[in-house]
């Protein structure tokens, strides 16, 4: 299956980041977000990302963007990739419309970070057919496409996003329906610990990242990166894996509620574990 046509449903970071590589790769894209304005700066976005890769030869904005469309509704399309807000009910109500608006060969894809695929599967006429294609944050940069297959996941649906995934110059690797899945399962704990040790005073948060980067050669820290994610989305996250898992070595660091409640979310918010104002 070529997927000429794909509909993003969500234009936040991820979406946004998701609709510009997949029309990066030639096909058309739908975007759709029900947020007023989100779809008009997803596509700024884009341009000031397509500006910096063109830079290093790749498409440029003018050649990119016209395969871009916003639309106001999900329409119909050979995929859907829903990216929208770690929430079960919103992302099974757009399932189920997806499911009776777009042709019944077409796949329903999700890039959620933690939500079960199998449950939002069972809510379609197509199990067979719904998959997890779990993008990394920033979409253009990183290579990495988690295919995530729910119980019902077919064996033909499995390999025509991975082969998708490599048509879009990404590297797929495959993993099956269990909490947080095999990337949050290693990354969250890894920031959670983070901002225990921020909260309990073991270090600032400047020396918790320098300690990360120069220690274990990794581009950021981990606070920075909980701050690149979305602390919202991090609890949310953790929550998921505590719930799934069961296990309470997975509840959220209070320090990471207590900034969520307190409306720093970290970059989208203009502050974090840092500053951005
Ligand atoms: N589009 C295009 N190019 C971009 C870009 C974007 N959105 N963001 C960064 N770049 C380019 C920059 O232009 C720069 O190019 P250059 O080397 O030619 O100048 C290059 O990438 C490096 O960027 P910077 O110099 O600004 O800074 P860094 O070297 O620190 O790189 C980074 C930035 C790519 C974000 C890097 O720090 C990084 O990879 N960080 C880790 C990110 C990560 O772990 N993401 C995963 C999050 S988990 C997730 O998404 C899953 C979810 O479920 C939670």
């Amino acid at each position: 299956m070529r997927f000429e046509h794909v509909l993003v449903v969500g234009a936040g970071q991820m979406g946004g980041g998701i609709a510009q590589v997949v029309a990066a790769s030639g096909r058309r894209v739908a975007l759709h977000d029900e947020v007023p304005g989100a779809v008009e700066r997803a596509l700024a976005g884009m341009e000031k990302s397509l500006g910096k890769l063109a830079e290093k030869g790749g498409p440029t904005p003018e050649q990119v963007l016209p395969r871009v469309t916003p639309v106001g509704d999900i329409v119909g399309a050979d995929l859907l990739i829903e990216a929208v807000v770690e929430d079960v009910s919103v992302k099974e109500a757009i399932f189920r419309r997806a499911d009776e608006v777009l042709p019944a060969d077409a796949i329903l894809a999700s890039n959620t970070s933690s939500i079960p695929i199998t449950s939002l599967a069972a809510v379609t006429a197509r199990p067979d057919k719904v998959i997890g294609m779990h993008f990394f944050n920033p979409v253009p940069v990183l290579k990495l496409v988690e295919v995530i297959r729910a119980l019902q996941t077919s064996d033909e649906t499995a390999a025509a996003i991975v082969a998708l995934a490599e048509d879009l110059g990404k590297t797929p690797a495959q993993a099956n329906d269990f909490p947080g899945f095999v990337s949050n399962r290693i990354l969250m704990p890894f920031v959670n610990e983070a901002a225990y040790a921020l909260m309990e005073g073991v270090a600032e948060a400047e020396a918790i990242d320098t300690i990360a980067k120069l220690g274990f050669a990794h581009p950021m820290g981990p606070l920075a990166l909980a701050d690149l994610i979305g602390l919202d989305t991090c609890v949310s996250i953790m929550d998921v894996l505590h719930e799934g898992l069961g296990d309470p070595k997975y509840a959220p660091c209070p320090l990471l509620r207590q900034y969520v409640a307190a409306g720093r979310l970290g970059r989208k918010s203009g502050r974090g574990f840092y500053d951005y104002a």
